[in-house]
C-alpha cells in the first residue's frame, strides 16, 4: 500500500477503478438479508463478504478500496484466509467505516446527528495496525419542511472535521461522507432544493474541514449526487442529474481534494451508472470522480447469492457485471446497450 495519505487517495482514484462498500452495520446488513428471507447470522455476514471479496478479477481490475466494518477487518474467509490479505492479494485497500451510526438529534426537526468520536484516536491506531489505508464516516442530512437547520449542518460538519483530523493523524485518509438523504421522510423534495441543501452543507463542511487544519490533499469526499427525492414526481434527465451535481461540487468543492466517488443512495443500479458516466463526459472538472457504491453494486449478487455458498460463481459473476459497468461509467464510457450486451 502507498504511504502518504495523497499517495493512498490517488490510488483510490485510480482511472477505471472505483470503492466497494461493503461495510453495511449488523442492523443495516440484517435489513438486506431480511429482504431475501435469510437470517443475520455472523456465518452468512462471513458467506456473503467472502463471496464479494473472491470475485477476484473484478476485484483486480474495477476495485481499488474496500469500506469494511471492524468485523469484516477482523475476519477470515471459511479457509482460514483473512479477508484482508484477500483483499491484498488483488490489490485492494482495506478501509473501515469509523462511525457509530446516525442517531436522532435533540429537537423538533427529525434530524440526525452520527456519533462515535469518543475513544476514536484508540480506534484507528488499531485500524492502522490492521492494515486499514483509508476510513468512513457517514453524515446524515435530513430534508423536510424545518429541515435541515443550521444546528444540525454545522454539527454534522464539525464531527466530520473532527474525523478528518484524527484518521489524518493516524495515517489514514479519510473519506468525508455528507449525505443528503433522498429517502427520507417524506422524501417528495424538489431537485432544486436538493441542489441548495448540498451546495449549503459542502460549503460547511469544507469551512469546518479547513479550520481543523485536514490537509485537503490527503481525503477524499463522498456526496450525494443532486436528485429530487425518491418520493418526489420529478424525473429529471440522466444529463439534467449530471449537469446539476457537477455544477453544485464545481462551486463547493476545492480542486485540492484528489477525487470524489459517489454513494448511490437508493438509485437503481442503472441510474447510478449512467448518472456516473453522465459526469464524467462533462468536461473541465479539477477532480476524477468515481464510484463508492453499496447497494447499487450489490443489489444483484445478494440475490444471486441468496445464502448459499453453491451460488458463489453465479453471484460472482452479477458483481463482476456491476462492476464492471461502473468502471466504464467512472472513465466516462458506459452505455446503456453495452450494460444489457454485456
Ligand atoms: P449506498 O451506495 O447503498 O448508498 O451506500 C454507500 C454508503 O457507503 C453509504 O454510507
Amino acid at each position: 500500500m502507498p504511504k502518504s495519505l495523497n499517495a493512498i487517495a490517488q490510488k483510490l482514484m485510480t482511472p477505471g477503478q472505483g470503492i466497494l462498500a461493503a461495510d453495511e452495520s449488523e442492523g443495516t446488513i440484517g435489513k438486506r438479508f431480511d429482504k431475501i428471507n435469510l437470517p443475520n447470522t455472523l456465518e452468512l455476514r462471513r458467506d456473503y463478504r467472502e463471496m464479494l471479496f473472491g470475485a477476484t478479477q473484478a476485484m483486480q481490475k474495477y476495485i481499488s478500496g474496500v469500506i469494511l466494518t471492524e468485523e469484516t477487518l477482523k475476519q477470515e474467509a471459511a479457509s482460514g484466509t483473512p479477508f484482508r490479505a484477500i483483499l491484498a492479494d488483488a490489490d485492494v485497500i482495506p478501509g473501515i467505516k469509523v462511525d457509530r451510526g446516525a442517531f436522532p438529534m435533540p429537537g423538533e426537526a427529525g434530524e440526525k446527528i452520527t456519533e462515535g468520536l469518543d475513544g476514536l484516536r484508540q480506534r484507528l491506531a488499531s485500524y492502522a495496525e490492521l492494515g486499514a489505508g483509508f476510513a468512513k464516516w457517514r453524515a446524515v442530512i435530513t430534508i423536510n419542511d424545518i429541515a435541515p437547520t443550521r444546528n444540525n449542518i454545522r454539527a454534522n460538519a464539525h464531527s466530520l472535521a473532527r474525523y478528518a483530523m484524527l484518521c489524518q493523524e493516524a495515517g489514514i485518509v479519510p473519506i468525508v461522507e455528507p449525505e443528503v438523504v433522498g429517502d427520507g421522510e417524506p422524501g417528495n423534495h424538489s431537485m432544486e432544493r436538493c441542489a441548495q441543501v448540498t451546495g449549503d452543507v459542502l460549503e460547511n463542511v469544507f469551512k469546518e474541514l479547513r479550520l481543523a487544519g485536514v490537509d485537503l490533499a490527503g481525503m477524499l469526499l463522498k456526496p450525494n449526487m443532486v436528485l429530487p427525492g425518491l418520493n418526489s414526481r420529478e424525473r429529471p434527465s440522466v444529463d439534467e442529474v449530471a449537469r446539476r451535481t457537477v455544477a453544485v461540487l464545481k462551486e463547493h468543492v476545492p480542486a485540492a481534494v484528489p477525487g470524489i466517488a459517489f454513494l448511490s443512495g437508493g438509485q437503481t443500479d442503472e441510474e447510478a451508472t449512467a448518472h456516473l458516466s453522465a459526469m464524467n463526459q462533462i468536461s473541465g472538472k479539477p477532480w476524477p470522480l468515481t464510484f463508492s457504491y453499496g447497494r447499487a453494486l450489490q443489489n444483484v449478487a445478494l440475490r444471486a447469492w441468496a445464502g448459499r455458498r453453491e451460488n458463489f460463481s453465479i453471484a460472482r459473476e452479477a458483481f463482476a457485471h456491476r462492476a464492471h459497468m461502473n468502471s466504464l461509467a467512472a472513465l466516462g464510457e458506459w452505455s446503456n446497450g453495452v450494460d444489457r450486451a454485456a
